[in-house]
């Protein structure tokens, strides 16, 4: 069995005593949560705040995002060596609202996974269709697309230290969520290709096997995010495809995040 994230994205919500007040009423609701991995990703100047406040703790820190270079002229940016100073130990890469408004492409998803993982971050890289792709019947052809040009960049040891997230972008922030069968048949779709990839007997699924004891496809996390709400968290966990979630919205809450995270 493979052991759920249950992680939030506040996006770009809570300044850092915000931060605080949140995780003095979350603290206590998820003390004895031991059934998953808790992750909170606050937005980066809320981070040393969060990182505070869950100290002996079982919550983590992410970043929402994170720097290709280790440092450098890049203007806006935050390195992996910068994440992990303040104390995070994950990083979203690729969010759909990344790619949306920032041009955030497959190509810089790689890379700036790959940063993360140099660095000693978990990544939790986002796929998911737009509503038109959708609509045109080319779900799986973009969910294909965006594995094959981004993460299966990865060599077999590093793909096996992430965590994906599956977020068909039309039911991000619409309160539209995907049925547990559409979200357990996009994660059928990524753990087949995960296990093209790297199931067969390459030299780089045999380094996967011999990390893990078992193959990338069996130990990778597949995360559904999209209008996960605390009425409909236990539906979505009950697919044994579905290993986690990632919550927008619904995250900022301390009483409703800890009713997801307790599904
Ligand atoms: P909502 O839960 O607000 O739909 O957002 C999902 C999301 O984008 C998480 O990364």
């Amino acid at each position: 069995m493979r052991k759920p994230i249950m992680a939030g994205n506040w996006k770009m919500y809570k300044t850092p005593a915000e931060t605080t007040a949140f995780f003095e009423k979350f603290r206590p609701l998820v003390e004895k949560s031991e059934h998953c991995e808790i992750v909170i990703c606050p937005p980066f100047t809320s981070l040393a705040a969060a990182v505070d406040a869950a100290k002996n703790t079982r919550t983590r820190i992410g970043a929402q995002n994170i720097g290709w270079a280790k440092e450098g002229a890049f203007t806006g940016e935050i390195s992996g060596p910068m994440i992990v100073a303040v104390g995070a130990t994950y990083a979203i890469v690729g969010h759909s609202e990344r790619r949306q408004y920032f041009n955030e492409t497959d190509e810089t998803v790689l890379k700036r996974t790959q940063a993360a993982l140099e660095f000693g971050l978990t990544p939790i890289v986002c796929v998911g269709e737009r509503l038109e792709e959708r609509e045109c019947g080319n779900t799986d052809a973009v969910l294909v697309g965006q594995c094959h040009k981004g993460i299966f960049g990865l060599t077999g040891q590093q793909f096996a230290k992430i965590a994906i997230a599956y977020e068909p972008v039309w039911a991000i922030g619409t309160g539209k969520t995907a049925t547990p069968e559409i979200a357990a048949d996009a994660h059928r779709t990524i753990r087949g290709q995960v296990r093209e990839k790297f199931g067969k007997e390459a030299a780089e699924a045999i380094q996967v096997r011999e990390k893990f004891g078992k193959e990338a496809a069996e130990a990778i996390r597949i995360l559904y995010g999209g209008s996960v709400k605390p009425d409909n968290a236990r539906t979505l966990m009950a697919q044994p495809e579905i290993d986690g979630v990632l919550v927008g919205g619904a995250s900022l809450d301390p009483v409703g995040f800890a009713s997801i995270v307790n599904f």
